[in-house]
């Protein structure tokens, strides 16, 4: 292994600190990686119209770039299968575009999609690496979303359809499944502030969104569990835990306030806790979407829950109607470094949000399914020496371990991401892989971080 600066510690840990059981991996997305947006009958994606979009004056990629080809996945994946049992993973996330697999978001199926996503199955397993898959990060079916998408209740019976046609196809070789990758970025992102696709801006579609996409949650799962009756069923959430800048009432109510709309109101309908209503003004609206019996059918026991961490904020309080506060980076400059994507590099908050699910009493395991960092990289040579990115992972992994030694039952890691990809509205500009893609070649230059990985994963001396 050539790392070159061996003055920074490079690990404080050892892979069998954590147990020979734990997962070890790396995670990807489909429309972030895959290419191929229109081939072998791939109906289009609200993220395929978005990134299409002129740019002004709608929101839409800031660079202009689009998924078109990405990092070519759909034609490359053997090689960057291969590339990640080299690297010493154990486990690949990925997820299903469900477009790909129904073109119209129900109705026929498109063989030749499926057929991809069985391939991928395989490639793992013979490489000894368990294949973890996602069902919904985030590329709705376009017809679906001229439908009403998100906002229309009949999703939830879309939905149903299109997890059952994935569990049916795959489920024999495929056991551990996520419902949905971070509802709050799409929910978000895409309905109430518009930096994502569908690129709408409207409280109330953001709300009927974020109920609809809970009843999801739980029919995906019960779907799941019908199907592939020894399935490890998880989700995953994205948790930014906001901190508050003072003590007083009004502090905390705004600490509450952006808490809740960030990172409750996920999570908690699903474990029978409800909407935090008192919590959130601008939240209660959802009300109206929720019909009798809905208590019930958003419950779900998951097998595991994923967590997804990247940064913190401070929610001040400030005169933003029904809010009363906005997310503001901890900026600590001398304390924290600060990443390509603006984000304060916060090592002890992926022990904080470990543990704060682990406080809720419900998860019989916890795993890290993203994590990871954006520097900007430079290639010189045939290497990428990206240290920064090495400092960021051993300080996050060294504090995974020690909640894991508190009693945190955290299982797994997934590093954020194997290759530099699509990051959504930054384009490819963002860089987060361990391994460089060079967009205009395709070639692959595993970065020291992926080396970092190989050493660690592989003994020290691989
Ligand atoms: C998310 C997604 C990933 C991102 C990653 C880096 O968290 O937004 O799950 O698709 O690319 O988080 O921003």
């Amino acid at each position: 292994m050539q790392i070159s600066d061996t003055t920074i510690d490079l690990y404080g840990f050892q892979r069998s600190d954590f147990g020979p059981d734990f997962r070890w991996g790396v995670a990807t997305a489909s429309y972030q990686i895959e290419g191929a947006w229109n081939e072998d009958g791939k109906g289009l994606s609200i993220w395929d119209t978005f990134s299409h979009r002129k740019r002004w004056p709608i929101p839409t990629v800031r660079t202009g770039d689009t998924g078109d080809v990405a990092c070519d996945f759909y034609h490359r994946y053997r090689d960057d299968v291969a590339l990640t049992g080299e690297l010493g993973f154990n486990a690949k996330r990925f997820s299903i575009s469900w477009p790909r697999v129904l073109p119209n978001g129900v109705g026929s199926v498109n063989q030749a999609g499926l057929d991809f996503y069985s391939r991928v199955v395989d490639a793992c397993l013979e490489r000894n690496i368990e294949p973890w898959i996602t069902l919904y990060h985030w590329d709705l079916p376009q017809t679906l979303h001229d439908r009403g998408g998100w906002p229309n209740r009949d999703i939830v019976q879309w939905f149903g359809e299109y997890v059952d046609v994935v569990a049916s196809k795959l489920g024999d070789r495929v056991k551990r499944w996520m419902v949905f990758n971070e509802p709050m970025s799409f929910c978000f992102g895409g309905y109430l502030v518009g930096i994502g696709a569908p690129g709408i801006v409207s409280r109330q579609k953001f709300l009927a969104s974020v109920h609809h996409v809970n009843l999801c949650q739980a029919i995906g799962a019960r779907v799941l569990r019908d199907r592939v009756p020894d399935a490890i069923i998880g989700t995953t959430h994205i948790i930014t835990p906001a901190h508050a800048t003072g003590e007083s009432a009004r502090h905390l109510r705004a600490q509450r306030s952006l808490d809740a709309l960030f990172n409750r109101i996920y999570v908690e309908p699903n474990l029978g806790l409800g909407y935090p209503l008192s919590d959130s003004s601008f939240i209660r609206p959802i009300e109206r979407y929720i019909r009798s019996g809905d208590d019930a059918a958003l419950r779900v026991d998951f097998d595991f829950m994923g967590v997804q961490y990247y940064t913190r904020v401070s929610a001040p309080p400030l005169p933003i109607p029904l809010i009363g506060t906005l997310p503001i980076p901890t900026f600590n400059v001398r304390r924290y470094e600060i990443n390509a994507m603006a984000q304060s590099c916060q090592p002890e908050g992926i022990h904080e949000v470990l543990t704060r699910f682990h406080k809720y009493g419900r998860f019989p395991s916890i795993v890290v399914t993203e994590n990871g960092t954006a520097v900007p990289d430079v290639v010189e040579g045939d290497k990428v020496h990206d240290l920064r990115r090495v400092n960021y992972l051993r300080q996050h992994i060294n504090q995974v371990l020690r909640a894991k030694r508190e009693g945190v039952p955290v299982d797994g890691y997934f590093c954020w991401s194997l290759l530099d990809n699509f990051e959504w509205a930054e384009g490819y500009d963002a860089r987060f892989g361990i391994v460089y893609t060079d967009f205009a070649t395709q070639r692959r230059i595993v970065k020291d971080s992926g080396l970092w990985f190989r050493a660690m994963l592989r003994g020290a001396d691989a």
